[in-house]
């Protein structure tokens, strides 16, 4: 019988993340120093508002402060783009992180470009990624951030491996191919990005030592596109109805898991992936950004 894939746990590594993360927050509690996150929920997409209670109880968790703005989806642009000024000013808040998506008459690219890029703590605002692009320090987007993390503290590190991708998204494929292509610790991986145009999908993603599934169709990922060997990183989050569960739905990833268990070295479950990862950077980033506005008193 095949040899089941080692289950990369993200809900123990972010918890013991997190765990890391509250002494450091007890620390500078020490110094009269509150790192505060301001969370943003425009409208009431269902997936966004469990992000958010996620986010809130991490940081209750940690000793982080969370401020809640909740609009409506009827709301202008620019009464989220004053918030986000107010925001920018409030020295209580050390990250602003407005949810995604928006709704469809707000321009995403806008109030990203508005939150200071000192408090962008999910790495979003353009001066972020031309300098996360570049190397220079900056928030790292919290979802790639988190796979590379999960990784290294699994024991996986990149260095030198074919890193294939599937999905190209500004949230997680982009930002991961950079990070990953780094000159750094953690990273120096050989990194080739697929999407849903690509000829002979297949063919690349069997090359890959380390495969991420970042393109948001449940089981996208089959048996047949994974090398032997292989450790798989699943960052899909799919809502798939299942009539036998209490809520009618299930959450499934873009990795087709129990064909795929059964071939990779190791593998993300979902839930319990990379999930977990995505909130314990945020914390994280947040911690950061309240260190650097602090600098003169630490
Ligand atoms: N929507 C899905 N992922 C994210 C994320 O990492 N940050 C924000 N702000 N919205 C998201």
């Amino acid at each position: 019988m095949a040899k089941k894939a080692q289950v990369i746990d993200g809900t123990a590594i972010a918890a013991a993340m997190r765990a890391e993360l509250k002494d450091e927050a007890a620390a500078l509690a020490k110094r009269k120093i509150v790192p505060g996150l301001a969370v943003v929920l425009v409208g009431e997409n269902p997936a966004s508002q469990v992000y958010v209670r996620m986010k809130k109880k991490g940081c209750a968790e940690v000793g982080v402060q969370s401020f809640s703005h909740q609009l409506p989806t009827t709301c202008s642009e620019k009464r989220l783009l004053d918030l986000i000024a107010k925001l920018n000013g409030d020295p209580r808040v050390h990250g602003i992180l407005v949810q995604l998506p928006l709704p469809k008459h707000i321009g995403e690219a806008k109030v990203i470009s508005a939150i200071d890029p000192a408090k962008d703590v999910d790495g979003f605002h353009p001066v972020n990624v031309g300098r996360m692009l570049t190397g220079d320090p900056s928030f790292l987007p919290c979802t790639p951030a988190g796979c590379q993390a999960l990784l290294m503290r699994s024991g996986f590190n990149p260095a030198g491996q074919h890193v294939v991708i599937v999905g190209r998204s500004n949230i997680v494929g982009k930002p991961l191919a950079a990070i990953l292509m780094q000159k750094a610790p953690g990273a120096d991986a050989t990194v080739t990005v697929c999407h849903s145009r690509t000829h002979n999908l297949a063919a690349i993603t069997r090359s890959a030592d380390i495969l991420i599934a970042a393109i948001g169709v449940p089981g996208f990922v089959k048996a047949d596109m994974v090398r032997p060997g292989a450790v798989v990183i699943d960052v899909g989050v799919n809502r798939v109805d299942d009539p036998s569960t209490e809520k009618g739905y299930k959450l499934v990833g873009d990795v087709d898991y129990d064909a795929v268990a059964k071939k990779a070295a190791a593998i993300t479950p979902v839930p319990g992936g990379v999930g977990p990862m995505t909130i314990a950077m945020l914390l994280k980033n947040t911690i950061e950004s309240a260190k650097n506005h602090n600098c003169a008193r630490l």
